[in-house]
């Protein structure tokens, strides 16, 4: 359901066998299947807008987008505290609406027709994820997809800002201690401070397997 306060949040990460989800050097993998793939354009036209860091952008430049000319595409958006994004980042690319959420102290700008900046709220030098969502919710995004990278997915895990978690987990193994894995972050100090999940539901799908958590 949606509230008034933030959007519904899905967060989507494809992942090895051994929970990494890219390159010990932090390049790009391929981890989902077809049928996977498949899912996750389905997952990006139910949303009204698609979140990645900054992190991700650097490293992938992805372009975020249904890879359906007929279908409407989602916006973008990007938590880039400092406002590191080059201009021509591929998520420009595609005409939607790219928010890029940066800190409330940075009053530089960026001469691209489709960004829009969004200051928020910093704490420990990172976006404040409920003042973003909240911020998000008033642009009139309903659905967010959150894709990653580790970074990201670990701070939307520690605040609870999530309604559903999609891991997809492929049949291989990367390894590598450097590797980016699903949730990377700072982690817990202490073990009552474990995010518990729920498995709502295990399916396979081509040769992975796509687990659906809840929060517990
Ligand atoms: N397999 C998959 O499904 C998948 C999907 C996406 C990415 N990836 C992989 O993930 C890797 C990139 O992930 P990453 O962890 O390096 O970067 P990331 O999570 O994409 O971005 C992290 C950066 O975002 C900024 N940020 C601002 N506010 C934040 C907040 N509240 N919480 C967390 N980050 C915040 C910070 O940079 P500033 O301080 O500069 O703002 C932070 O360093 C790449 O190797 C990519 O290939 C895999």
């Amino acid at each position: 359901m949606v509230s008034k306060e933030r959007p519904y949040v899905i967060i989507n990460c494809a992942a090895s066998a051994d929970g990494k989800i890219a390159m010990p050097d932090r390049r790009q993998v391929r981890l989902s299947s077809k049928e996977d793939f498949e899912r996750v354009i389905g997952l990006r036209k139910w949303s009204d807008a698609i979140l990645v860091g900054i992190g991700t952008v650097l490293s992938d430049n992805p372009r975020l987008d249904t890879k359906d000319e007929m279908s409407k595409q989602p916006d973008k958006v990007v938590l880039d505290r400092f406002l590191r994004i080059p201009k021509d980042a591929e998520v420009f690319n595609g005409g939607s609406k790219v928010y890029l959420l940066v800190g409330d102290d940075i009053d530089r700008d960026i001469d691209r027709e489709n960004a829009e900046i969004i200051r928020c709220r910093t704490i420990d030098n990172l976006i404040d994820l409920r003042d973003a969502l909240t911020k998000l919710r008033e642009k009139g995004i309903e659905r967010l997809l959150v894709e990653g990278g580790g970074e990201v997915i670990w701070s939307f895990l520690r605040e609870g800002l999530f309604d559903e978690f999609m891991v997809y987990l492929s049949p291989v193994v990367i390894g590598g201690r450097s590797s980016p894995t699903i949730a990377d972050g700072e982690g817990v100090r202490k073990e009552d401070e474990i995010i518990r999940l729920r498995i709502d539901r295990v399916e396979r799908l081509g040769d992975g397997i796509l687990i659906r958590y809840l929060k517990r």
